[in-house]
C-alpha cells in the first residue's frame, strides 16, 4: 500500500526521503515529526556527531496548508556537519589533493575496512577502492529520515487510538527485571531516561557500563522492545508470505543497521516451553466496552500476533542491537590495497546507541502497520478510512 525510498550520504548535503500511498486528507503535525527526530539523536553514549546535527525536515511535496493531498509526500532533512566535509564529499567537484590534518585524513586513508561493518563486502562489490564511496551510505545517518517517515505513520495510526512506546531492557550484561508498566508509564520513564530504561536503578547500572566501554574505547549493544496498543484485529493474513504481519515486522526490524535478532512476545522462549506453558487461553467478556462482548486473553505471549495477524493484545517486538563497529582502540584488519595487516579505520562514532534504536524501531514498526492498517481498510483517504475501520470495529461475529 505504501513505499518508500530514502537517499543520502552521512556527510552529504542532506537526506531525501519519499513516502507514496499516504492516504489525502491526514493533518500534519511538523514539530511532532521534528520531535521524534530529536528523540533518534539523544542517549548516554552517541558521539560528538549528534552535538551538531539538529535534524528537521524540509517539506517539499505531497502536503498542502498542512494536509496531506494524497500526491508522493517528499522531504529533505539538512546536514548541518556538511558543510565541514563539503571538499572531501562533494557531489560535483573532484576531491582537492592538498587537505591536511584530520581532514586529510578522512579524505584520503580510507583502505583499511572496519569489522562489523559494510566496508568490505561493499568495497568489493563496488569494486570501489575507497572505502569512504561505502560507508557514507552504510551508516546509519539514513534512519534519521525513517524516523521522519515513521512520524507520519504514528500520526495516521495516532487518529485510531493506536498508540507507541519503547523502552531499553538490557545494555551488554545489565539487564532490566520484569516490566508490567502501562503504555504511558513505559512512555513517560523512558523519555526521562538517557538510556531509555524505566527503572532508575537498572538505568544507573545501564550507564556506568557503558561509560565501562567509553574508558576501555570499546562499545555495547543491547536489547529493547517496542509496544503498541490499540491495533484491531486481524491487520496481516495467514494466507502468503508477503501478507503475514509477523514477516513484515521482523523485515523492518532486521533492516535496522546492527539489529541481529528479533523476537514477537515471549520469542526464543516458546521453544523452551510445553504449549500449556505458551498459548494465550481465549475468553469471552459479554460486557466489553460500550456494551459490547469482546474476547481477550489474561497472558499476552503471543504479543499481539497469531497466524500472521493481530489479535487485538498489545503488540510486543524485542530487538538485539550488535555493539558499534567503529572503535576507538581499532581492531585487526588487512590494507585492501597493499594486504598487509592493519588497525581498522576509526571515524568519530558512537559507544552505545541502543536507545536511539527504540526510535528508530517504533518508526519501522508504525511504516509496516501504516501499510497493513490501509491494505484492510482502504487507502485513499481519511474519510473512507475511518468509514471502514468503524465497520469493522461495530462488526459481531
Ligand atoms: C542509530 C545508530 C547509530 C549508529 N552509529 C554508529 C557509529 O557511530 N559508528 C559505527 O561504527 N556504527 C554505528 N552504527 C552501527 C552501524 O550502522 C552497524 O554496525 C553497521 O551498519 C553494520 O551492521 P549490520 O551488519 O547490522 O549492517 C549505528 C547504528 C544505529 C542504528
Amino acid at each position: 500500500m505504501i513505499r518508500y525510498l530514502t537517499a543520502g550520504e552521512s556527510h552529504g548535503p542532506g537526506l531525501t526521503l519519499i513516502l507514496e500511498g499516504c492516504p489525502a486528507g491526514l493533518v500534519i503535525d511538523f514539530d511532532q515529526i521534528n520531535y521524534e527526530l530529536s528523540r533518534r539523536q539523544k542517549g548516554y553514549g552517541r558521539g560528538g556527531r549528534m552535538r551538531i546535527e539538529q535534524d528537521k525536515v524540509v517539506p517539499q511535496s505531497g502536503i498542502r496548508h498542512g494536509k496531506t493531498l494524497g500526491s508522493p509526500i517528499s522531504f529533505l532533512i539538512n546536514n548541518r556537519d556538511w558543510k565541514n566535509w563539503q571538499e572531501i564529499m562533494h557531489p560535483v567537484d573532484e576531491m582537492p589533493e592538498t587537505l591536511t590534518g584530520q581532514k586529510a585524513k578522512l579524505a584520503y586513508e580510507n583502505t583499511r575496512p572496519r569489522p562489523g561493518h559494510a566496508d568490505l563486502s561493499g568495497a568489493i562489490k563496488f569494486h570501489h577502492k575507497d572505502l569512504r564511496n561505502v560507508l557514507e551510505r552504510a551508516s546509519a545517518r539514513e534512519t534519521a529520515a525513517k524516523v521522519a517517515l515513521g512520524a507520519i505513520a504514528k500520526q495516521f495510526l495516532g487518529q485510531f487510538g493506536i498508540e507507541f512506546a519503547s523502552h531499553v531492557v538490557r545494555i551488554g550484561s545489565v539487564e532490566l527485571a520484569e516490566c508490567d508498566l502501562a503504555l504511558a508509564e513505559i512512555r513517560e520513564l523512558s523519555e526521562e531516561s538517557e538510556v531509555r530504561c524505566v527503572d532508575s536503578a537498572t538505568e544507573e547500572k545501564m550507564v556506568a557500563v557503558i561509560r565501562e566501554a567509553i574508558v576501555k574505547k570499546d562499545s555495547l549493544g543491547g536489547v529493547y522492545e517496542i509496544l503498541v496498543d490499540g491495533l484491531p484485529v486481524g491487520l496481516g493474513g495467514y494466507s502468503q508470505t508477503d501478507v503475514r504481519l509477523d514477516g513484515k515486522l521482523a523485515a523492518v526490524m532486521m533492516s535496522i543497521p546492527s539489529v541481529k535478532g528479533v523476537e514477537i512476545g515471549m520469542g526464543f522462549e516458546t521453544a523452551y516451553r510445553f504449549g500449556s506453558e505458551v498459548h494465550d487461553e481465549i475468553y469471552y467478556d459479554k460486557d466489553g466496552p460500550k456494551n459490547k462482548g469482546r474476547f481477550y486473553r489474561k497472558t499476552n505471549n503471543a504479543g499481539g500476533l497469531e497466524g500472521g495477524m493481530t489479535n487485538g493484545e498489545r503488540l510486543v517486538i524485542r530487538a538485539a542491537n550488535k555493539p558499534i563497529s567503529t572503535l576507538y582502540q581499532p581492531l585487526d584488519t588487512v590494507d585492501m590495497l597493499s594486504k598487509e595487516p592493519a588497525e581498522a579505520i576509526v571515524e568519530r562514532t558512537d559507544n552505545c546507541v541502543t536507545p536511539a534504536h527504540c526510535v528508530i524501531g517504533e518508526a519501522v514498526v508504525a511504516l509496516a502497520l501504516f501499510d497493513v492498517f490501509l491494505d484492510k481498510f482502504g487507502h485513499d483517504n481519511m474519510d473512507d478510512i475511518r468509514a471502514a475501520w468503524q465497520r469493522h470495529l461495530d462488526f459481531e461475529i
